[in-house]
């Protein structure tokens, strides 16, 4: 049984695809320091898992309290960083904070991977690098300077960052995924999103004025040059996104020698907002008061991935549509409690 450290994996992807590393048959063992996230997750896979999974309560830029949790975990295969910042608004106002924590934490995990010998790295990244892309869908060779805000700068620069250990330390092998927009849940509801306060992502805003704890949906802006004039984006299911995670470490097992790549995980297709609200409401026979508010600051207009690259080197590809995901985003919001 392989262990596969997941750090941020109380955290809404790193969740999913603890279920899915589970189901693969690795060992989980997820670093998180639950700053962003809830003991109630723990339990929640639990439900899922049939025991708790391992779990050390750790921030991911203390490498003394780092390498401790890694090193008595004896022998490990791979690690799953996705522990991070990942507000654009947020790192827009303290953007210190953005480049402290994520490429801080990424560095500290490299350090340790090397001190204990661990020569898999698949890392969290985001569609973000790509800010406004010249064309259509976009691919991984597309520029990656443009990611117009704090939070997406982290991206780019810890990209460059495991490409610099990769080509130092060529027994590392890393795979760098870049997601597009995550949402849904766990079919059985049992995990999902829990975004703290007030969400700042469209789907978990849906779900809860859907069930009453928002007034209405603001949606940001419909003059853009769109068939409705609302911002097109490629909303890709949790778990897709999870199981890519581990096709990419079955891969990297795969290959012999350096290995340092790049895939975009989403579905190929863009939908709007407005086709996401009038789908949630569709699909889960409920009304989404919303009214039309302004654009807001830094938004793309149009962006969705092209992915034959993850279909074809990686043999992976979505099972769920965007209908699934609403209805699964739903199931999740009337499971929590008030
Ligand atoms: C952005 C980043 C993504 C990052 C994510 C982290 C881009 C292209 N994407 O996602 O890489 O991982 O933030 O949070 O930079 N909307 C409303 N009303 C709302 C909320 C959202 O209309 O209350 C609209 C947004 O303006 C946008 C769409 O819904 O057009 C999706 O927004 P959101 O869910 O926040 O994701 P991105 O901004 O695409």
């Amino acid at each position: 049984m392989k262990k596969v450290i997941v750090t941020g994996g109380a955290g809404f992807i790193g969740s999913h695809t603890v279920v899915e590393l589970n189901a693969a048959g690795y060992v989980p063992v997820i670093i998180d320091d639950l700053r962003n996230s809830e003991e109630r997750v723990l339990e929640g896979l639990e439900a899922i898992l049939g025991s708790r999974p391992r779990f050390h309560r750790v921030d991911c830029t203390d490498a003394a309290a780092l390498g401790k949790a890694i090193a008595g975990e004896g022998a490990v295969h791979g690690v799953i960083h996705f522990a991070a910042d990942k507000a654009v608004g947020e790192s827009v106002e303290h953007p210190a904070k953005y480049y402290r924590n994520n490429i801080g934490s990424l560095a500290v995990m490299l350090e340790a991977m090397i001190d204990r010998r661990i020569g898999q790295l698949v890392f969290s990244s985001s569609c973000t690098v790509y800010g406004q892309p010249a064309a259509l869908p976009v691919a991984e060779t597309a520029s990656d300077r443009d990611a117009s805000s704090p939070y997406g700068y982290t991206k780019v620069v810890c990209e460059q960052l495991v490409r610099d250990q990769c080509q130092a330390a060529p027994s590392l092998k890393a795979v760098m995924l870049r997601y597009f927009n995550p949402i849904g849940a766990h079919p059985s509801g049992r995990i999902g999103e829990l975004p703290r306060g007030v969400p700042s992502n469209l789907v978990p805003f849906v779900a809860q004025t859907a069930a009453g704890l928002r007034a209405q949906l603001l949606i940001n802006g419909d003059d853009y040059a769109t068939p409705d004039g609302t911002c097109i984006r490629d909303y890709i299911h949790v778990m897709d996104l999870a199981r890519a995670h581990v096709r990419a470490l079955q891969w990297m097992d795969g290959r012999a020698g350096s290995t340092c790549e790049v895939f975009n995980l989403g579905t190929g297709r863009g939908n709007s907002v407005m086709e996401v609200v009038k789908g949630f409401e569709d699909v889960n026979g409920v009304k989404v008061p919303y009214a039309i508010g302004p654009r807001r600051a830094g938004d793309v207009e149009v962006v969705y991935a092209d992915t034959r690259k993850s279909h074809d080197v990686l043999g992976w590809s979505c099972h769920h549509d965007l209908r699934d995901a609403l209805r699964d985003a739903w199931n999740w919001q009337r499971s929590l409690k008030p």
